[in-house]
């Protein structure tokens, strides 16, 4: 078994030393086991083929990895998986003007399509913290969400068209960058969130946009979490946004020590609300701010002056996630449709009180897309594993809030190992049957990331 991995890749293409295992072994989630057998590095679409038959052949288990920031153990190895990663598959192969296409390999980073968007006069529009170094790949495999969704959608949106290489083997090119394709089922959608269980993500055609006009960016102090609702139907009215977000004093706090930098308010606030919109809608902005101040809802509030201004106010929401990393955190993704949100949250609060009053609770998130993030932070006096099982056994509380709203308990993260065992609370018996299923059409050797997003 071993010998056949090391007669398809080149001795620099694979590696079995501990500390590879251990860096190419999982994503940003602590608290899992890391235990790959191996690493492999493809370079082309013959290897990753070879590969996924060797592996049906020999029983091998194959574990995608991309840019490894995933927070849902969806790209850990702890079972002696062979890991499998994109990082030298990270070219970008055309790019046409006409059908604003750009074709990509799995391995590009998120912050490399950006930018070449940028030199083109275009725009991708899928933007969060990690766009340094997530892959695009990763994003296809989570429909990875972020910033900007309340106006551009999630990356599904923007994938025109997919190559694959399926648990079986087989090599399809999904969609071929059409804009219309009505014959039947579009396998594409399929592979987009799947999570890396039906087979590898290896080249997708994007589809870029105009790029938007200069924006500006509002922090808002908000003292109740209620109203925080009552902010964005205002602003949504008067302005197109393109971006609604917000933190609590706790999730500043932790930005603050880690990063240290100062308050953007005079005084410290119980929720932050950061706000993007398009320049030319300044005075509308304006003046459902003062709207705002003038219900009660918003008690202060700081507008962009200039693009590092705006930078560093975007920096105190992006910078949340890292600066509790050292903190272990035991993450909710959440979301509801907006208009449940009002009662779902008075809901979560008095659940989280009842249930972590010994925790720090950080909250955050892209409220104007009903997706929250709650963070629970681990005490220092707490072992690791016995502070994961208590958040574990607590969610279903949590996710049955989830499931009286219709909601989902991962907005954008992904199910992975962590939501693995809640996954009922958002999908039906008879859907995860036929999830099942579908996994066996793919992957009937189930050699596709094992364990993940279903038992
Ligand atoms: C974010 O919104 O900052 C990301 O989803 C990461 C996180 O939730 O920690
Ligand atoms: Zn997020």
């Amino acid at each position: 078994m071993c010998e056949a991995l090391d007669q398809l890749f080149a001795s620099n293409q694979i590696s079995r030393r501990p500390q590879d295992l251990a860096h190419w072994g999982k994503d940003r989630t602590t608290g899992f086991t890391v235990a790959p057998s191996a690493v492999v590095f493809p370079q082309q679409l013959s290897e990753i083929v070879e590969l996924v038959k060797l592996a049906n052949r020999d029983g091998l288990k194959l574990v995608p990895s991309g840019g490894r920031t995933g927070l849902s153990g969806g790209a850990v190895a702890s079972q002696g998986e062979v890991v499998v990663s994109f990082d030298r598959m990270h070219r970008i192969l055309d790019f046409n003007p006409a059908d604003r296409l750009v074709r990509c390999q799995a391995g590009v980073v998120t912050a490399t399509l950006q930018n070449f968007a940028v030199d083109h006069d275009l725009y991708y529009p899928v933007d969060f913290a990690s766009s340094g170094s997530s892959h695009l790949g990763g994003n296809i495999a989570t429909n990875a969400g972020g910033i900007k969704v309340i106006r551009y959608g999630l990356t599904r949106d923007w994938i025109a068209g997919l190559q694959v290489v399926t648990g079986s083997g087989a090599v399809l090119e999904c969609n071929r960058g059409l804009v219309k394709n009505a014959t039947g089922y579009d396998l594409r959608h399929l592979f987009i969130g799947s999570e890396g269980t039906l087979g590898f993500v290896v080249e997708a055609d994007v589809r870029l946009t105009a790029a938007p006009e200069p924006q500006r960016v509002m922090l808002l102090g908000v003292p109740k979490f209620r109203d925080i609702l009552a902010v964005l139907g205002q602003l949504q009215k008067a302005v197109s946004l393109s971006a609604f977000e917000f933190f609590s004093e706790l999730a500043l706090d932790k930005v603050r020590a880690a990063r240290d930098v100062g308050r953007p308010l005079t005084d410290p606030c119980p929720f932050y609300v950061l706000l993007e919109f398009d320049e030319s809608s300044l005075a509308a902005a304006s003046h459902a701010f003062e709207h705002c101040l003038a219900e009660g809802w918003v008690v202060d509030g700081v507008l962009s002056q200039s693009d590092a201004q705006a930078a560093s106010l975007w920096a105190l929401r992006e910078d949340i996630s890292e600066s509790l990393s050292p903190f272990a955190p035991y993450k909710s993704d959440i979301s509801v449709r907006v208009r449940d949100m009002p009662g779902f949250l008075d809901d979560v609060n008095k659940l989280v009180d009842a249930q972590y009053p010994e925790f720090e609770i950080c909250w955050y998130g892209h409220i104007g897309d009903g997706n929250l993030h709650l963070n629970i932070l681990k005490p220092d006096d707490l072992d690791g594993e016995a502070f994961y099982q208590l958040c574990h056994a607590i969610s279903p509380k949590l996710y049955e809030l989830v499931a009286i709203n219709h909601g989902s308990i991962s907005a954008e993260h992904g199910v992975g190992l962590l939501k693995r065992d809640f996954l009922k609370y958002s999908r039906s018996a008879s859907e995860i049957d036929l999830m099942r299923a579908l996994k066996g059409v793919f992957d009937p050797n189930q050699i596709m990331n094992p364990g993940k997003l279903l038992v």
